[in-house]
């Protein structure tokens, strides 16, 4: 009998790999190097393929799905190494029953903890003064009473009130306020597509956290409070640029923007003259809007108030072998059980 076509656009690591070359009735066909899938290799690849293994380097387009279906079997899976899943057309995907696994839950904390880095590095001024280190200035400007200073994360020794606010209030926002907690904060404003009653979750969760308060507001008024806002919603055009010039001209000029999520959520240009104008005091980001091909010359990597890493968020080994396991778990079950353990729903 004719094995299974399985098209892996990455290597995912070790023991995730052996899990898929133990499948005796498939046959992988795997992207030869270590980068993100050539796009040409993926279109080729893609017709006669029963499942997929994808990560956040592989645009799966209406084309690539279509592709699948043009010759030999059909298209079943599409399994990701990723809980955001914009990478993906999911509509194309449901047009032909393509069943989507995916890796939410077991990167929360990793996410989680990378978003109170961000956090702290941007308040602190890691980049203005990681800049002067290694530029060798130390020595000229020694220590300053108010050198590298900002503001407070938490309420510090002042007790001053200070509010947490997260776009998104998924279970990263709220692992993440989890640790915020822990920094004082004493309020916690959030928006979501709002369509689920909280109110009594809410006032649990400020109970067990020790805070004034957790509730639902509008984003106007998750801008105009936020002393750090973290920006936690999924990709795509429903969240494009929500904080757009309007949104950041109403936050505090003392705030500080994190943006572990998708980096359409924040307009860059406008994000660029907040920083510049002094809108807000930093930003800090795990994503941005074309990555990954940022030049050396983008200007929010000449911002001195912005903190950036490349999208490594969920860059534990721990977490990383976890997610590549479960893919290729999903994947599995999908094909050969009819079960994926952790699937997509549009
Ligand atoms: C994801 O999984 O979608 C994160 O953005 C990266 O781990």
């Amino acid at each position: 009998m004719a094995k299974s076509k399985i098209l892996i656009c990455r290597d995912i690591g070790e023991q995730a790999m052996a899990l898929l070359r133990a499948q005796p009735d498939w046959e992988l066909v795997v992207w030869p190097q270590d980068s993100p899938a050539d796009a040409q290799w993926v279109l080729d690849n893609a017709p006669g393929s029963v499942g997929m293994v994808v990560t956040l380097g592989e645009k799966i387009s209406e084309k690539v799905i279509d592709a699948a279906a043009v010759a030999g079997p059909e298209l079943k899976v599409i399994s990701t190494m990723s809980v955001g899943v914009d990478h993906v057309d999911l509509s194309a995907a449901a047009k032909r029953h393509i069943r989507i696994g995916y890796t939410p839950e077991v990167l929360t904390d990793a996410v989680a903890d990378c978003s109170i880095m961000l956090a702290l590095m941007a308040s602190r001024c890691v980049t203005a003064s990681q800049a002067m280190l290694r530029a060798g200035k130390w020595g000229s400007l020694g220590w300053g009473p108010y050198l590298f200073c900002g503001p407070q994360i938490g309420s510090g020794p002042t007790k001053k009130q200070s509010t947490v606010g997260f776009l998104g209030f998924g279970r990263i926002s709220q692992a993440t306020l989890v640790r915020m907690a822990a920094f004082g904060v004493t309020r916690c404003v959030y928006y979501n597509s709002g369509r689920v009653d909280r109110t009594a979750e809410d006032r649990a969760l400020a109970a067990k956290l020790g805070l004034e308060s957790v509730g639902r507001v509008e984003l106007d008024e998750l801008a105009r409070s936020s002393d750090v806002l973290f920006t936690l919603v999924p990709g795509g055009k429903d969240t494009f640029h929500i904080v757009d010039e309007a949104f950041l001209r109403k936050m505090k000029k003392t705030a500080v923007l994190v943006n572990p999520g998708r980096g359409p959520i924040v307009d860059t240009d406008a994000l660029v003259k907040a920083l510049k104008e002094g809108w807000i005091w930093a930003a800090g980001l795990d994503v941005i809007e074309g990555e990954p091909n940022i030049p050396a010359d983008h200007p929010l990597l000449h911002e001195p108030r912005c903190s950036i890493i490349p999208h490594i968020g969920s860059a534990t080994i721990e977490t990383r072998e976890t997610m590549a396991l479960l893919c290729a778990e999903n994947l599995i079950g999908g094909l050969k059980e009819g079960k994926i353990g952790v699937e997509y729903t549009l």
